[in-house]
C-alpha cells in the first residue's frame, strides 16, 4: 500500500472500500473510498481518516511517506465514523498529534464517540500555519452533520471539502480526468440526492463561499478528486443547490397481482405520449437511492400501491419514509393503486405526499381489481387534462 502524490508534498493516504454495497440505506453499487490526505510541511498534517476496519490500509500508505509518529496535526473535518473511525488507533501511533475539530459540535461528537482525546476546538474562519502553508477552516454545518468543516490550503489552492462534492465510488484512479465524466457526475448527483439534499440551503451557502476561493483542486472525502473537471462539478452543484428541475416524470410502484402495475405502465405511457420523459420503477427492482437520483430534478412524481390488509404495501411505505427524510422540493404528485375492497393505500400515499409539501397534480387514481381498457383510457385522459390545467403542456 502506497501513498499517492496529488501535489508536491501532498498525498492521498485513504482507503478503498471495494465491496461496500450499502451505506445505511444508500445502495453503493460502485463501493466507496474514504479519503485522507497527508501534508508534509514543518508540522506534518493529516486531514481526515478512514473507517475503523481500514485503518491498516491508511497507516501503510502514511508509512510509505513518513513515520506516522511524526504527525503533529490531525484535522477532523467530520466526526461521522467513515472519516473518524481510525482516530483512536491513529493517536496511539502519532502520540504527539493534536486533533483539530469544529467547535462545539465536532469536539462533542468525537468525545461522545471515542472518549477522551487531545482535541483543539476550531472556530469558523480560523487559520492555522503549518509551515509554508496556511490552512483556513470554514464551518459547513449540516453538510452533512452539525460538525462538518472544509479546509482551504492557500498555498496549493486545494479545498479539502469532506462530504461536499463527494461520490460513493471505489476506484484505483484518483482524479476525475481518469474516469468517464458522465459516470462520475452521475455518482456526484446520486451522492447529493441521497446525502446532501435535505441540507440544500446550507450546501448553497458553502458552495457560494467556495466559488469565491481560488480553487485548483477539490480533495473530497469520498470518490475521486476534482481537478480536470472543476467547471463541470461546479455547474452540477449550481444546478442542484438551486433545486433546478427538468420536465420529467418519475413513476414508482409496487403491485400484488399486476393491476397496479398496469396502471403504472399507463401513467408512464401517457407522460411519454405528452412528450414528458418518464422513468418507471417497480420498487422491488430498483433501490430507492437510484430512484432519488431521478426524483431530485423531476417535476412530476406518481406513487402507486395495491392495498393489503387496509394498508399500502410495506415496500412503498419504506420508499415514502426514505423520500420524506430527503425532503425533495418542487414536485407535483399523485397517488394510484388497484384494490379489492378497502382501497386505503391511495389515500395513505396522498397523505404522505401532501406532508412533503408537493402540489397535487390530480386526485388519486383508484381502480377496483383489474383495470379495463376504458379505465386505462380514462387514466390517460385525466392525466392529460390535469397537465393541461396546470398549464404545463
Ligand atoms: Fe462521509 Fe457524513 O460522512
Amino acid at each position: 500500500m502506497k501513498a499517492y502524490q496529488i501535489k508536491p508534498q501532498v498525498y492521498w493516504v485513504g482507503a478503498i472500500d471495494w465491496s461496500l454495497r450499502t451505506f445505511h440505506g444508500y445502495v453503493t453499487d460502485r463501493g466507496s473510498s474514504y479519503n485522507a490526505y497527508l501534508i508534509i510541511d514543518e508540522k506534518i498534517t493529516l486531514i481526515d481518516n478512514v473507517k475503523s476496519y481500514l485503518v491498516e490500509e491508511m497507516m501503510a500508505r502514511i508509512a510509505s511517506v513518513i513515520d506516522p509518529s511524526q504527525i503533529e496535526i490531525i484535522i477532523s473535518n467530520h466526526g461521522e465514523p467513515d472519516h473518524s473511525g481510525s482516530i483512536k488507533e491513529l493517536i496511539k501511533l502519532a502520540p504527539k498529534a493534536k486533533i483539530y475539530a469544529q467547535a462545539p459540535n465536532g469536539v462533542k461528537i468525537l468525545q461522545a464517540t471515542y472518549g477522551d482525546l487531545p482535541i483543539v476546538p476550531v472556530k469558523n474562519g480560523e487559520q492555522l500555519k503549518i509551515g509554508k502553508r496556511t490552512l483556513s477552516f470554514y464551518h459547513a454545518p449540516m453538510v452533512h452533520w452539525p460538525d462538518n468543516m472544509v479546509v482551504y490550503d492557500q498555498e496549493d489552492k486545494i479545498l479539502f471539502s469532506n462530504d461536499i462534492f463527494g461520490q460513493h465510488m471505489a476506484s484505483s484512479e484518483r482524479f476525475d480526468g481518469d474516469l468517464p465524466l458522465e459516470m462520475i457526475l452521475f455518482e456526484a448527483k446520486k451522492y447529493y440526492a441521497n446525502i446532501v439534499l435535505p441540507y440544500t440551503k446550507q450546501a448553497a451557502r458553502i458552495f457560494a463561499a467556495a466559488k469565491e476561493l481560488d480553487i485548483k483542486m477539490i480533495a473530497t472525502s469520498h470518490g475521486i478528486i476534482w481537478r480536470d473537471h472543476l467547471p463541470e462539478i461546479f455547474q452540477l452543484y449550481e444546478y442542484l443547490t438551486q433545486s433546478q428541475k427538468q420536465t420529467k416524470a418519475v413513476v414508482v410502484y409496487d403491485t400484488m397481482w399486476q393491476s397496479t402495475e398496469k396502471i403504472a405502465v399507463e401513467i408512464a405511457e401517457t407522460f411519454s405520449e405528452l412528450a414528458i420523459p418518464v422513468r418507471l420503477y417497480n420498487i422491488n427492482d430498483t433501490d430507492a437511492s437510484n430512484i432519488m437520483t431521478e426524483i431530485i430534478d423531476a417535476k412530476y412524481l406518481a406513487v402507486g400501491s395495491s392495498t393489503i390488509n387496509n394498508n399500502m404495501l410495506p415496500t412503498i411505505a419504506g420508499f415514502l419514509c426514505y423520500l420524506k427524510g430527503l425532503a425533495p422540493v418542487g414536485l407535483s404528485s399523485f397517488a394510484f393503486g388497484s384494490y379489492g375492497w378497502g382501497g386505503q393505500s391511495i389515500a395513505q400515499i396522498e397523505e404522505q405526499l401532501d406532508t412533503l409539501g408537493f402540489k397535487r397534480l390530480m386526485p388519486g387514481i383508484r381502480i377496483n381489481y383489474v383495470p379495463k381498457p376504458e379505465d386505462l383510457k380514462q387514466i390517460h385522459d385525466d392525466i392529460a387534462q390535469a397537465l393541461h390545467q396546470a398549464k404545463t403542456v
